[in-house]
């Protein structure tokens, strides 16, 4: 038995050890903070007061600024928690509708110089072509005058005549062009596949918020349930109809290089699935270009942006110009199987469960990993796999929902 009176003298003698383990506790608490593997509200206040603070100095502008930092419109705001390599995620509610902030990069280059001490700006033509030339430079999409000119301006239908607001609002705006989400929502905004923008202050933006895909929390579940099985069944079959829009809509196909479950949201109310992190979507040539001007590569491995693989011309040390794998062959590694190492299902995926049939599982592997590859699988899955594997899913999601109705 433990002799309590005797703790002091227990712990006067074992202070080293216990000040070791105190000071190795808060370190974990200080690094998982530091990751971001935790959020309090503090961290986004500091954001709030950040903003609020750049808007009474002049320097932001934007249309939830004033909510935000006037009037009080947008309120409970909370953080998310997840470890996040973003400077800034968090939401609030403005008028019944939740928003999601992030920031564009603060590191960014001033528009504006000075020449023999005078400010200078580049006129509207030079500031649109710029634009343009952001895009076309990113994301090797030329685009429309009428979507460019959006661009070029906060508000679509209002040209700014004040012209040291106007500044300040090109100040604003050459930030945000520089950050690839707010691109990619602020261009394809009719497309509704990303997140809808609804409105900026300064370098941040708000998005519409989404649900997560029902199941992430119960994804280690083993429990023999029809109903979720069938869940999990749609979703699946929701993701590759996503794909298949991001793919054959476009001029190019978007390759989605950070690919996980909670990067799949369900728009409020509805049933219709958007990709939620833009960072890593890129059109199919620019990501080409990202893969190709990667110096020196070893090793497979030294040829990949997220994930989007490739593989090393060893003799010449030099990246395959072209992306080798592709959405789906992600998707079926990392969503439907799970989390794997060595080949072995550590963590099951989507479509893992008791319920899965082998064939299902079967042509799952056959789309994770085409080429049987050691390692990090390198190959896209063919045609016949991609319909086979559709109409699979199909299939068994009409007899699951027929026998839980009959
Ligand atoms: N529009 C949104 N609606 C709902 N939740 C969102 C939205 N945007 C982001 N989130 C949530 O916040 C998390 C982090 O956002 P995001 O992925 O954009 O940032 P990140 O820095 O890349 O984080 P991570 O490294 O975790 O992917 C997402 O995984 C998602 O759960
Ligand atoms: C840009 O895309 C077009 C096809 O849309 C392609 O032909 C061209 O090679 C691409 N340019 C670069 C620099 O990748
Ligand atoms: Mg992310």
């Amino acid at each position: 038995m433990i002799n309590f009176r005797r703790l002091p003298a227990v712990a006067y003698f074992h202070r080293y050890t216990i000040a070791t383990f105190i000071l190795i506790l808060f370190y974990i608490v200080y690094l998982l903070f530091r990751w971001n593997f935790i959020c309090t509200n503090a961290q986004t206040w500091i954001h709030v007061n950040r903003i609020c603070d750049l808007f009474d100095k002049g320097k932001a502008v934007g249309s939830i600024c004033a909510p935000l930092c006037t009037n009080n419109a947008i309120h409970t705001l909370t953080c998310h928690s997840f470890k996040s390599t973003k400077e800034a995620v968090f939401s609030g509610e403005w008028h019944q509708t939740r928003l999601v902030f992030k920031t564009a990069s603060s590191d960014v280059q001033e528009l504006h110089w000075y020449d023999n001490g005078v400010l200078k700006y580049p006129s509207e033509r030079e500031f649109l072509a710029t634009a343009k030339a952001i895009v076309k430079s990113k994301l090797n999409i030329t685009l429309p005058q009428e979507t460019a000119v959006r661009l070029t301006r906060l508000k679509p239908n209002y040209v700014e005549s004040d012209v040291r607001k106007r500044q300040k609002e090109m100040d604003n705006i050459w930030v945000l062009l520089q950050d690839n989400e707010y691109l990619l929502s602020n261009i394809f905004t009719e497309r509704d596949i990303f997140p809808q923008l609804l409105g900026t202050c300064g370098p941040y933006f708000a998005v519409e918020y989404m649900d997560p895909i029902q199941g992430i929390s119960s994804i280690l579940s083993f429990a023999e349930d029809k109903e979720e099985w069938s869940v999990r069944l749609r979703t699946a079959i929701q993701i590759i109809e996503l794909i298949e829009e991001m793919e054959n809509g476009f001029q190019e196909p978007f390759h989605l290089c950070d690919i996980k479950l909670e990067h799949f949201g369900i728009v409020k109310g509805g049933s219709r699935l958007k990709f939620i992190d833009l960072v890593g979507v890129y059109p199919r040539s620019a990501i080409n270009n990202l893969i190709k001007d990667t110096d020196g590569c070893n090793s497979d491995e030294d040829c990949e942006f997220l994930d989007c693989r490739s593989r090393c011309h060893k003799s010449i040390n030099k990246c395959s110009r072209k992306v080798t794998n592709n959405n789906l062959q992600i998707i079926c590694e990392k969503i439907f199987l799970g989390w794997r190492m060595s080949n072995t299902v550590l963590i099951p995926g989507l479509l893992m469960t008791p319920d899965t049939p082998s064939e299902l599982a079967s042509i799952l592997r056959q789309c994770a990993n085409p080429k049987n590859e050691p390692g990090k699988p390198r190959e896209s899955p063919d045609e016949d796999t991609k319909k086979r594997l559709y109409n699979i899913l199909v299939e068994i999601e009409q007899s699951v929902t027929n026998d839980f109705y009959l």
